[in-house]
């Protein structure tokens, strides 16, 4: 990260204790969500594997942490207004009608056109006056920004330090829960979640890694990472919409860039099939940013033999219809094939196309004169 971004401004993280405040926030409207070592996921990923479930707070993902902490700021602060206005893909929209609701305060919402049905809908039974604007979250928020002014309500970001200080609660609570873990994979959209999974982690002085996750198909901040700048990137993904942004916020990466130690980017097809395997192996549902995180450890498996890996089932709103189109999908098709390997375990350029992943004998650089490939089609 080069000196594009200015160094991390230490107010910007919650404490210790300003966490410890926020979860006695957090408790009054639910308690601590479970995390399981799932057995059949471990298996899959070969070795622990806990997932954190996000998806059994009341409204089904992490983000109403935030809302109850942003709200009980404004009202600490004696500035609750009468209206505030959002933009989402509709979790954080429903963080905030959850949290308005419970204050008194008018909600209005903003999410693009196409937006998930369930979400929607399940915003506005919490209240929501809903708008449908733009083509992408970037859209919608820049209308509801324009909005808010115009009406004198109160603007609520997707990423501000009233919003983390209550989601570093999931990850206090995880971390507290499992002090074992070695490394966890965090989904990334605007930050807040990643940013949290850092002050946790710093509040707790803890020395796991923390790998940031995106979407192959909206890669804003692998982009801005790597330039240390903000770095705008189109957004195509299908699956994924509580990670489909398109451009990075500049304080998120201030937090991240010290602290992210990778970033891995999973594709809409290594969602869907997280999806799957999360729901064969725990029988929960995660919608593609809940099921990302999981995605991206079983990219890096290899990898990870021996060490206890974190990974968070964050959110699992996801429309019936787009789940069961997924659950029903085949899933790509593996066929173990043995073959003699050319000196040193190198694959010719030729083979690549045909054959995916590491050798399955000897993940590295072998001499053993055999390999193991998987080989993929499509059914
Ligand atoms: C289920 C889920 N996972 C991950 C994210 C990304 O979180 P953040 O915007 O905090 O980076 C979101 C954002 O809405 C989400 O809903």
């Amino acid at each position: 990260m080069n000196a594009v971004l200015k160094e991390i401004h230490q107010g910007a993280l919650p404490s210790l204790a300003e966490i410890e405040a926020a979860s006695r926030v957090v408790y009054r409207e639910f308690q601590a969500t479970p995390q399981y070592r799932w057995g059949l996921s471990s298996q899959r990923l070969g070795t622990d594997c806990w997932i954190k479930h996000e998806n059994h707070t009341p409204v089904g993902a992490f983000k109403i942490r935030g809302g109850l902490t942003y709200f009980d700021a404004l009202k600490q602060r004696g500035a609750l207004p009468t209206e505030v206005v959002s933009a989402t893909r509709g979790n954080h929209g429903q963080s905030m009608g959850w949290a308005a609701r419970a204050r008194g305060v008018a909600c209005t919402i903003v999410v693009p056109r196409g937006n998930s049905l369930e979400k929607n809908a399940a915003m506005r039974a919490l209240g929501v006056t809903l708008i449908e604007h733009g083509e992408d979250f970037q859209e919608s928020r820049e209308f509801a920004i324009a909005l808010a002014a115009e009406r004198g309500a109160h603007m609520v970001p997707s990423f501000h330090a009233d919003l983390l200080s209550g989601v570093s609660t999931y990850w206090w609570e995880f971390m507290r829960a499992v002090p074992q873990l070695d490394v966890v994979y965090v989904p990334i959209g605007q930050g807040s979640g990643a940013c949290s999974a850092i002050a946790a982690k710093l509040a707790l002085g803890r020395s796991l890694r923390i790998v940031g996750v995106v979407s192959a198909h909206a890669t804003t901040y692998a982009d801005s990472l790597a330039a240390g700048r903000v770095v705008e990137a189109p957004v195509s993904t299908h699956l994924a919409d509580g990670m489909a942004c398109r451009i990075a916020d500049a304080s998120a990466l201030n937090i991240m860039a010290p602290h992210i130690h990778h970033i891995v980017k999973v594709t809409d097809d290594e969602v869907a099939q997280a999806m799957r395997d999360l729901y064969a192996d725990t029988h929960n549902v995660a919608e593609g940013a809940g099921a990302a995180s999981f995605a991206a450890a079983m990219q890096e498996r290899t990898q990870l033999s021996g060490q206890t890996v974190g990974t968070t089932l964050c959110g699992g709103n996801v429309d019936s219809a787009t789940v069961a189109k997924v659950l029903a999908a085949s899933p790509p098709r593996f066929s173990l094939r043995v073959v003699r390997c050319p000196p040193w375990g190198a694959a010719p350029a030729d083979w690549q196309s045909q054959f995916r992943g590491p050798c399955l004998k000897n993940p590295g650089p072998c001499r053993s004169g055999v390999l193991r490939w998987r080989t993929q089609s499509r059914a």
